[in-house]
């Protein structure tokens, strides 16, 4: 019976294994490093119940979008719908709010619904636009329910000072609709598509002359989504008398046909003078000085395109030369979530306005690079000394044929490259939808750029930017119901990060060092935030003396060398023939377990040894007496590793057995044998391991069979693994975003580590698993109070199993930090807490049952999508589900206590 178990293993385990030697094949071919391996994963993970130092603003207005906080500020501005808020920026949360309530009039509301919008997201007022006007006035524009208003605000007691003025010129329609303004010099800039007006456009709405985007012959913006602004002053210092410029970032439809690959739709970067006023006789009223270039990061390896803006970032250097602007982009499919980070730098952007133009020849959709005689003085140029000397020192002088020129040729040939010619990251499952970045210099003396990046699902992930590569620092979960991040914000003063979502405004500490339990947990984070003091691991501002910290951003790596720290060491008996699991959570998601017996490290870990390991601890299948001793588990992490805990297990014969268990309605229990027959041990080696873990695989002995099989179908490997690379981004498997790149991820178990699908598996359980597995859920784990290192730990190692009735709702609240165990006074040796280290509700669920116990086990992996996460605690319950319909009797007989 056994064997025929083990061949039926063997052929469920065929299609896993096939997959991942595919994935080996595409890596071994591949010249590259494949897109997954880029994919970053972020270290740790905090779920909002784990949350510290977080405050939350809200009211009845939804939508908070807009927000506003200047370098010395002290308040918070915030725009949401129907309402403006100003709160105390070192605490959003204090009543001290001021607000000003603004909605749409019931008349004009109706109106809106006559125009056919909808009166569940339009026909409100949405403030859109909320900025420092003058010295005491801000300026705030709203949607007004399909017809924009604009009004000034008083910035001492946040009242408008007078009654709003018309604001179509200056604010889109929609609460949607893609838009970007800035107020410079008491002059508006906006760029959106403005309703009643088929074109989006660029304006300058005060003073006079208003200037425009130019539409014929040559249309300069094509159903353009705005996304961003922002001014250079470049006029500072120059030693040419240049002008300051206002860059634009958006998202077009594409007019350049290029060969290597065509786009609907492209990113750009636009740029205009300030000092610009228009032509005289041509481009009257229009931008004189506008042009246009792609933006372009992309992975070329693999020919991914991320074409679509959605956020950008001005980083300011020491001179506007140095100015850096960082990107979000993602995928032109709208089904497959997936974003880059990208870094332009402000010179290559200018170095391409300064390159060749494109030309739309005989006006079809041809665009191709222009080659013929360029005007003096250079099209699209602001004015400098060199054209004052000319005689030209307004826009309105340029001679009639530039300005022609500027009118047919608003494209420029070259692309703007990132800075590092690729992107700083890569992430799938992804959509970022805003960012901000912070610079901090490291105690290395080096200047490392901070990013906070806002996730369309309510999270937030800070990464930092080390040699061209971004290293998520965490991600934390900062709204429970999923929302799009709105709008972030960074303020150094107050040491804070902003976030505005639909529900509310969210203020977070730009770190949070102390979650960093130990000395490498501390470096191996490399938040240049963090260092560690010797004792606790510290925010490096709150420091004067610093010389005594220690950091590793560039390695993380280095400096916790001399440092000591006390493991826990549980002990337990177990009884021969138990199966255990000894509990060992990783707080980092980077991390790999590592076990020792008795100091020598447990090899290959398959069935044939008696271990398996999976990511949230170490399961001794059948105990012998021979595998007693000291287990110590290990996080191995930049290549150091750090013991966690250990354990002493005694495995004897003589321990009796478990005490019996309350019924209730949901127990169920198996025959539990009383005794193993010595003649079925030691068990034969099996023929191949189910668990989709590229590690096991490879240390392990492949069955020829399995080498044949992979030699055969080694061609068809070969085609499948260009296939894989084609259409893993298009096709995903479940609502989360994963992609059917089953192989991949089985190669790649952290990419996947988010799979909220698990949810669905453990909800479906009637038991419930009290420790479960820190990486393959993304509700159960990251509470922050599992993630303490010790939290988890020191109550009991071992995996215990109770009916689902105890935690009613398990995925809201975190596990306890602390289970405790269930007394157990049957047992003769106090110390030996459990009999084999499992609850002792449910002693014998991990035993062999019918002798198929292990079968069952090694199911796991040809099930479903779940196996490329391998956590014993999603096992088992599976393996008890499966039970429970299958084998599993109750025991009436033995409901007595
Ligand atoms: C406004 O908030 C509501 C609920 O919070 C949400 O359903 C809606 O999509 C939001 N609208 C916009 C334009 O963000
Ligand atoms: C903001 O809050 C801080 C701390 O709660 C308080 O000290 C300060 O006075 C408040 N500022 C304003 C303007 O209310
Ligand atoms: C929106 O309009 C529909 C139908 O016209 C109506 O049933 C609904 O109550 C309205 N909702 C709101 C929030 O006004
Ligand atoms: C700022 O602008 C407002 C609105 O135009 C005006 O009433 C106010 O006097 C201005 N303040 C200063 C200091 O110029
Ligand atoms: C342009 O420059 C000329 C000579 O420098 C000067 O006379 C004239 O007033 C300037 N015009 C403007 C509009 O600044
Ligand atoms: C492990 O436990 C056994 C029996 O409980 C004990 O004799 C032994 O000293 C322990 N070893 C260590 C290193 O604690």
């Amino acid at each position: 019976m056994r064997r025929s178990a083990e061949m039926q293993g063997a052929r469920t385990s065929a299609v896993p294994l096939l997959l991942l030697s595919c994935c080996v094949c595409a890596a071994a071919g591949y010249p590259f490093r494949t897109p997954l391996d880029l994919d970053v994963t972020p270290r740790i993970t905090v779920l909002s119940s784990g949350l510290q130092g977080c405050r939350r603003f809200q009211s009845s207005a939804v939508n908070y979008s807009t927000m506003l906080l200047e370098a010395d500020s002290e308040r918070l501005y915030v725009g949401a719908r129907g309402a403006a808020y100003a709160l105390n920026a070192s605490d959003i949360s204090a009543s001290s709010a001021l607000s000003i309530e603004w909605e749409a009039s019931p008349d004009q509301k109706r109106q809106c619904l006559l125009k056919g919008k909808d009166n569940k997201t339009e026909c409100f007022n949405h403030i859109r636009f909320l900025q420092r006007f003058n010295s005491t006035h801000f300026y705030m524009c709203g949607t007004h329910a399909f017809r924009p208003l604009c009004a000034y605000i008083e910035e001492e007691r946040f009242v408008m000072s007078s009654q709003p003025e018309e604001g179509r010129d200056k604010c889109p329609y929609g609460p949607t609709t893609g838009y970007t303004a800035l107020i410079i010099d008491q002059q508006m800039y906006t760029a959106t598509q403005y309703e009643f007006r088929s074109f989006p456009d660029i304006r300058r709405n005060s003073p006079s002359p208003t200037l425009k985007t130019e539409d014929a012959p040559t249309r300069w913006l094509n159903e353009a989504d705005f996304v961003g602004s922002a001014l250079v002053r470049d006029s500072l210092g120059s030693s040419t008398g240049d002008d300051d410029k206002i860059y634009f970032f958006f998202t077009e439809k594409s007019q350049e046909q290029t060969t290597t690959y065509s786009h609907s739709r492209v990113a750009r970067v636009a740029r205009v003078c300030k000092g610009d006023r228009g032509g005289r006789l041509t481009l009257q009223k229009r931008w004189t000085s506008f042009l246009k270039a792609r933006l372009t990061c992309s992975l070329h390896e693999y020919d991914f395109h991320f074409n679509m803006l959605r956020s950008v970032f001005l980083m300011p250097g020491r001179t506007p030369q140095d100015t850096l602007f960082y990107g979000i982009f993602g995928l032109e499919w709208k089904n497959v979530k997936a974003s880059a980070v990208c870094r332009f730098s402000l010179s290559d952007i200018q170095e391409a306005f300064q390159g060749p133009y494109m030309e739309n020849q005989d006006s079809g959709s041809k665009w191709k690079e222009y080659t013929g005689k360029i005007p003096e003085p250079r099209p699209g140029t602001c004015i400098t000394d060199a054209l004052r000397a000319r005689g030209i020192n307004v826009s309105t002088s340029l001679p009639d044929d530039v300005l022609d020129f500027v009118r047919r040729h608003p494209l420029m040939s070259q692309q703007v490259q990132p800075s590092d010619r690729r992107p700083l990251l890569f992430r799938r499952t992804t959509d970022y939808t805003h960012m901000a970045v912070q610079m901090i210099q490291g105690l290395d003396g080096q200047k490392y750029h901070v990013l906070y990046m806002g996730t369309d699902e309510g999270w937030l992930h800070k990464a930092v930017e080390v040699e061209g590569q971004l290293h998520i620092i965490e991600e934390l979960q900062i709204f429970e119901e999923p929302q799009p991040v709105n709008n972030l914000l960074i303020s150094a003063k107050q040491m804070s990060v902003y976030v505005g979502s639909p529900s509310g405004v969210v203020q977070l500490p730009l770190s949070n060092c102390r979650r960093y339990a130990s000395c490498y947990d501390c470096i191996f984070a490399r938040d240049p935030h963090c260092a560690w003091n010797g004792a606790q691991c510290v925010d490096v501002m709150t420091h004067v003396d610093r010389s005594a910290l220690i950091q590793d951003i560039q390695h993380g790596r280095k400096g916790c060398e001399n440092t000591q720290e006390d493991i826990v060491v549980r002990s337990r008996a177990v009884r021969v023939g138990d199966d255990v699991l000894l509990q060992c959570e990783l707080s980092s998601n980077l991390a790999t377990p590592l076990w020792t017996q008795d100091g020598s490290e447990l090899q290959g870990y398959g069935l044939n040894s008696g271990f398996r390991t999976g990511t949230d601890g170490l399961l001794i299948i059948e105990a012998r007496q021979d595998q007693s001793g000291l287990y110590t588990c290990y996080a191995v992490e930049n290549s150091i590793k750090v013991a966690i805990i250990t354990y002493n297990i005694t495995i004897r014969m003589d321990l009796p057995p478990p005490p019996p268990v309350e019924p209730t309605e949901d127990f169920y229990t198996l025959p539990t044998p009383t005794e193993h027959p010595s003649s079925e041990r030691p068990l034969p080696p099996p023929p191949a391991p189910v668990l989709p873990h590229s590690e096991l695989l490879s240390t392990r002995n492949m069955e020829a069979m399995y080498l044949s099989l992979i030699t055969i179908l080694g061609g068809l490997c070969v085609v499948l693994t260009v296939v894989l690379v084609y259409v893993g981004f298009c096709l995903r498997v479940g609502h989360r975003g994963k992609y059917s790149l089953r192989a991949a991820a089985a190669a790649y178990p952290n990419s996947k580590r988010h799979n909220k699908n698990r949810k669905q598996h453990r909800n479906s359980s009637q038991m419930e698993l009290k420790t479960i597995s820190s990486h393959c859920n993304g509700n159960g784990v990251c509470n922050g109070v599992s993630k303490q290192r010790n939290g988890g730990i020191q109550d009991g190692g071992f995996l215990q199993i109770v009916p689902g009735e105890a935690y009613p709702s398990p995925n809201k609240e975190p596990p306890p930090p602390a289970p405790p165990l269930p007394p157990t006074p049957q047992l003769p040796s106090p110390e030996c807490d459990f009999p084999n280290g499992l609850s002792a509700t449910l002693p014998s669920v991990l035993r062999r049952m019918n002798g198929n116990s292990y079968v069952l086990l090694r199911q796991s992996d040809s099930e479903n999508t779940s196996s490329s996460c391998y956590s014993f605690a999603e096992e088992l319950n599976r393996i008890l589900e499966k039970r429970k319909h299958t084998q599993l009797l109750p025991r009436p007989d033995e409901s007595s206590v």
